[in-house]
């Protein structure tokens, strides 16, 4: 690709000189006689590969030209050499903190000219390349973040509906807790990722009964002792199945001690209160409303006013006060109860 390189110089001897040199190598030069020139010119929307630009020039000087030219975000990454004849090193040092990238002096030398120009514009290439790469390989390492997301909560649905077509009675429960447990967590204030990530632990929750056999799970009629302390076990057996994914624990955490109560008197380990984790208390609430609010084999979905009575009664003994009221007002935003199994 021919290099393209604006040259910004009052002195059209210095122009004549520059262009020549560059032509005669195979460049291409346009020249301008002002600072004000250079800019619009710039804003014509062309970006030359690199500017040559002298400091010493009527009304507006290189120094004030070079500022406005780093101001603007478009002109900004043009690499910029002053053009100077003096000796003084205070320029020197003025330019380079105002952002050009070196110096030629004056009169030019055709050498050092050429060197210079073709190593800056070679540097700017590959840092213009180097940036393309890093951006691409970003947006490409970000598309597949998010197709490992989606991967993983299709597989947790997948997951849960296997758990969940067992139950002939309360299909789309989990889906129903894990929705609930997720407004409840958003209504106590915990993070967006939070919310998310107890959905999924929702939709989790009862994976452990995988290992109950269906006889028990669907029974027609009230189990009996032998029969109920078996179903008991269902959290610990998801808590061993979600063993297996260490990457989000908290998976494990929320199937093992989702029947704890917050007075101890649950199962498996009548832990109690804030020992009970957070992900836990809230899917117990959810979990809880929704057995309530689905249908059974002996029974219809209850009233919505009896739910309603029984999580109110569970506060402070069966679940957390404050994601129990946090339900409560779920409830009571549900004029026409639209959450319960259809
Ligand atoms: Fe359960």
């Amino acid at each position: 690709m021919e290099e393209w390189i604006l040259v910004v110089d009052d002195d059209s001897n210095n122009l004549k000189t520059a262009s020549h040199i560059l032509l005669k190598n195979q460049m291409r030069a346009s020249c301008v006689h002002s600072g004000a020139e250079a800019l619009r010119f710039l804003e014509g929307g062309r970006t030359p590969d690199l500017i040559l630009l002298d400091i010493h020039m009527p009304e507006m000087d290189g120094f004030e030209t070079l500022a406005r030219i780093r101001s603007n975000e478009k002109t900004v990454h043009i690499p910029v050499v002053f053009l100077t004849a003096d000796e003084d090193a205070g320029s020197e040092t003025r330019g380079l903190e105002a952002g050009a990238v070196d110096f030629i002096k004056k009169p030019f030398v055709p050498e050092v000219l050429m060197t210079r120009v073709r190593r800056i514009v070679e540097l700017a290439r590959l840092r213009d390349n180097l940036a393309d790469q890093v951006r691409e390989k970003t947006a490409e390492v970000i598309a597949q973040q998010e197709k490992l997301k989606r991967l993983n909560v299709q597989i947790v649905m997948t997951l849960s509906s296997t758990v969940d077509a067992k139950d002939k009675y309360t299909n789309g429960h989990a889906m129903r807790v894990a929705e609930y447990s997720k407004e409840i967590a958003k209504r106590a204030g915990l993070s967006d990722e939070k919310a998310e990530s107890i959905y999924l632990i929702g939709l989790l929750h009862d994976v452990g009964k995988i290992g109950i056999p269906d006889s028990i799970i669907n029974k027609e009629s009230e189990l009996d002792d032998e029969e109920y302390e078996l179903t008991k076990q269902h959290p610990e057996l998801g808590w061993h199945i979600l063993q297996n994914i260490p990457e989000f624990p908290e998976l494990a955490i929320g199937a093992h001690w989702h029947h704890e109560r917050f007075d101890g008197k649950g199962y498996p380990d009548g832990i109690a209160g804030m020992d009970i984790p957070e992900e836990a208390r809230i899917i117990a609430v959810a979990d809880s409303y929704d057995a309530m609010t689905s249908r059974r084999s002996y029974r219809d979905v209850l009233p919505q006013k009896v739910a309603r009575e029984e999580i109110e009664k569970g506060i402070g003994t069966q679940f957390d006060p404050v994601y129990a009221k946090i339900m409560l007002q779920m409830i009571d935003e549900d004029k026409d109860y639209h959450m319960r199994q259809k």
